[in-house]
């Protein structure tokens, strides 16, 4: 069993906290400043505290703070980390280096997302060598992959933005639907259980997402139908414009943590 801290619990770190003990594989414990936050995710951590000490006692701690405290934070852990420990950064934009500058544990970064908390998670890492707690915490969460830090950006906008890009598919296909007379919440469920299997399929398949589509379009279908609609649109071009002007974001945040 891996000993987890989570320091920081508010949007990500109680999703991580709420994923981590519905896999049961970890011992976690929780830190913050805030008692009252703590309070909220005390039910699915082995135990909460506000004591540095004992929240660095675990073998990985990840800092889910904001980009601007990571740096204050880690340096407040560093006395008390170990070089056989592991420390996990999350925070958009900051780096390795800023982080490893601060202790003497190994440094990962991984962008991860708020699907932890069903462990969902699709998580871009990148590290010197694979630690195989982080290995292990990642996969209880979801999907991850390995990548050179300098892609973090590019990752950024991917599965660290792109829940909100495919919430907003999710309630355009909703839209359509309930223009067809369908309830709004039948249509909901429908979209997004569309957006989970579609999800299951690819990640299930061996075959190239183009194959994927074509075995849908049966000809004079109706999946051809929609599907020559969107190919004689712009959508593939707009999303990935949104992609671009995320990663070029999270460049510009990252440009701020740069002391090194
Ligand atoms: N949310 C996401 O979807 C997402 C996705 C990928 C990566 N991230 C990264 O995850 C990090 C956290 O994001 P978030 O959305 O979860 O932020 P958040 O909701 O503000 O959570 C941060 C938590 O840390 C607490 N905190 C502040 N200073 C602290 C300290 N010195 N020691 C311990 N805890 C402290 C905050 O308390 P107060 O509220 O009292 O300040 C808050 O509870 C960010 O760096 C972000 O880039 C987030």
């Amino acid at each position: 069993m891996t000993d987890v801290t989570i320091v920081g619990c508010g949007n990500l770190g109680s999703a991580l906290i709420e994923g981590l003990s519905q896999s049961g594989g970890h011992d976690i414990t929780a830190y913050d400043v805030d008692e009252e936050t703590l309070e909220r995710v005390a039910t699915h951590a082995t135990r909460t505290t506000t004591d540095v000490e004992t929240a660095a006692a675990s073998d990985v701690v990840v800092v889910a703070v904001k980009p601007d405290v990571v740096g204050p934070v880690v340096s407040e852990f560093g006395p008390h980390l170990a070089p056989e420990q592991t420390v996990v950064t999350v925070a958009a934009g900051v780096s390795r280096a800023h982080v490893a500058a601060r202790t003497d544990a190994t440094v990962v970064r991984v962008m991860p997302n708020l699907a932890a908390s069903t462990r969902d998670m699709a998580a871009a890492v990148a590290w010197d060598d694979p630690d195989e707690d982080v290995r292990e915490m990642l996969t209880d969460l979801g999907e991850y992959v390995e990548i050179e830090e300098d892609l973090m950006d590019a990752a950024t906008a991917l599965n660290g933005s792109g829940p909100a890009f495919v919430f907003y598919v999710v309630q355009a296909m909703k839209r359509g639907a309930v223009a067809e007379g369908v309830d709004p919440e039948a249509a909901q469920v429908l979209a997004a259980q569309t957006v989970v299997g579609a999800g299951e399929t690819v990640l299930g398949s061996d075959r190239s997402v183009d194959d994927l589509i074509d075995a849908v379009c049966s000809p004079n279908g109706t999946t051809i139908e929609g599907m020559e609609v969107l190919w004689d649109s712009t959508v593939a071009d707009d999303l990935g414009r949104a992609l671009a002007a995320a990663t070029e974001r999270s460049r510009e945040l990252a440009a701020e943590h740069t002391d090194e």
